[in-house]
């Protein structure tokens, strides 16, 4: 560990500054590029002081107008082909899936958790699995810099009290819920009466509640997995819990494939859309979190913008499973509906934001070709915003993360690229490439092994 590590563990409570490039996005179709970026962060965890076009001989000033000692204060630079980014987040994430990705391409999602995915997260029944699983699990997407996810965690009370707690000890900021099933699912892999998933999801609360009580790091959210696994009780009486705990998220997924659509319409005829299904539930608010979002009709799209639920796009697992499908991004992002990316861990198969971004660049380049340019592709720079702060928004926390913002806590990835003396997976840097070229590089062929540190309110923590 060198010197700045050291000082970077919650335990120092020391501030930590750097000086280069720094990268963030303001909006949708705002990436903004700091250049000699003086950027000072505060023993709390928040940003104190950001500034471009610092010299380096301003730094002292900077500092002492600051409130540090000038000379003895470490600020780190940056060198060319290195920045600072906010963390990535992954809005839809099943952490029991961890170890089944890749697992069962070309079967339709039914199938698919019925022969792959309910067999595997039924392993984590045994609680030192979990602890185990869930370890390599965080630790694998604090490496690739994902320093907020959502996730789902397996029916188990009990293993889902462990995701949580290894979420806070290795310092991810998460969102994490216990699945709710009670039905369609085989009966050793399913909450064996509405009465029992709901205490477990209240003792859940209870148990984050205690575990971190001003929510630094992990917030507990609603996860009735879809309407095909819920009985109408189980749905209401998670709507009751949703009222009566209105800070809480909640998240299921919505519209996500043809046959699901077609079940849950045969489950609940009395509902024309998924919208209706959900809302009547009192599940659907400018807290829920809505996975996929394939097959919206008018008027749920009109609903979910009036309501301000949020979308978790994971082109990843809609296009390697049995269909190729493709989310209208553009048209949400038209209705001014917020859009974040999502790995989905085991419906995909990859669990890099990193990659959910590349996909999501190159199904938006499909839609644009399906639509005849109506829907025009996403720029990388949107894709990017999609994976910071539109996450974040979708999440509920941008007003504490996604980008670099004075008061926002420092959840960051400090990248460092690569050239022809160190070559490697990466683009490498050539002497004419402009930020904004190094970047896009990094975007498009960049991996975790370019993400040398990641920090998460201003704590050091890539394993
Ligand atoms: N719908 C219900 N459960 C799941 C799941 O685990 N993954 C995906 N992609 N869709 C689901
Ligand atoms: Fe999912």
């Amino acid at each position: 560990m060198d010197e700045l590590d050291k000082r970077t563990t919650p335990a120092s409570g020391l501030p930590i500054a750097f000086h280069g490039t720094v990268i963030h996005s303001k909006a949708l179709d705002d990436l903004e590029i700091l250049e000699n970026c003086f950027l000072l962060v505060a023993k709390d965890g928040r940003i104190q002081a950001i500034q471009a076009d610092v010299e380096p001989d301003q730094i002292n000033s900077l500092v002492s107008a600051n409130g540090y000692a000038p000379d003895v204060f470490p600020v780190k630079q940056l060198k060319r082909g290195q920045f600072l980014c906010p963390g990535l987040v992954d809005t839809h994430n099943h952490a029991p899936q961890y170890a089944q990705r890749g697992m069962g391409r070309g079967i339709d999602l039914l199938e698919w958790l019925n022969k792959v995915t309910f067999a595997h997260e039924a392993k984590f029944e045994d609680p030192e699995y979990a602890k185990k699983m869930y370890t390599a699990c965080v630790t694998g997407f604090l490496q690739q810099g994902i320093t907020t996810a959502s996730y789902y965690g397996s029916h188990h009370g009990q293993a889902t009290r462990i995701l949580a707690d290894v979420c806070f000890e290795k310092g991810q900021r998460a969102l994490v819920g216990k699945c709710n099933m009670n039905r369609n699912a085989p009966d050793w892999y399913r909450d064996a009466s509405v009465s029992d998933s709901l205490r477990e999801t209240r003792d859940f609360i209870h148990h984050v509640q205690q575990l971190d009580p001003d929510r630094i790091l992990v917030k507990p959210i609603l996860t009735p997995r879809f309407a095909i696994s819920c009985e109408p009780e189980l749905l209401e009486g998670i709507g009751a819990i949703a009222r009566e705990h209105p800070d809480l998220p909640i998240q299921t997924h919505f519209n996500e494939a043809s046959q699901e659509i077609e079940f849950t319409k045969q489950l609940f005829p009395e509902f024309k859309t998924e919208a209706d299904l959900y809302e009547r539930y009192g599940l659907l608010n400018d807290r829920s979190i809505l996975a996929h979002c394939i097959f919206l009709q008018e008027d749920e799209m009109t609903r979910i913008q009036e309501l301000g639920c949020g979308v978790a796009h994971c082109p990843i697992s809609n296009t390697t499973m049995q269909d190729f499908m493709v989310a209208p991004v553009r048209e949400y992002l038209r209705r001014g509906i917020k859009v974040g990316l999502g790995t989905d861990s085991g419906g995909g198969y990859s669990s890099s934001i990193l990659d959910a971004m590349k996909h999501a660049f190159i199904v938006s380049v499909a839609r644009q070709t399906a639509t005849k340019g109506k829907d025009p592709a996403l720029s990388l720079c949107e894709g990017f915003f999609l994976a910071t702060l539109g996450g974040a928004q979708v999440c509920g926390l941008d007003d504490r993360i996604g980008n670099f913002v004075v008061g926002k806590e420092f959840d960051a990835l400090e990248v460092h690229c690569i050239d022809l003396d160190r070559p490697g997976v990466m683009s490498p840097v050539e002497e004419e490439d402009s930020t904004q070229v190094i970047f896009e590089k990094f975007l498009m062929t960049g991996d975790d092994r370019n993400i040398v540190r990641v920090y998460v309110a201003g704590r050091s923590v890539k394993p």
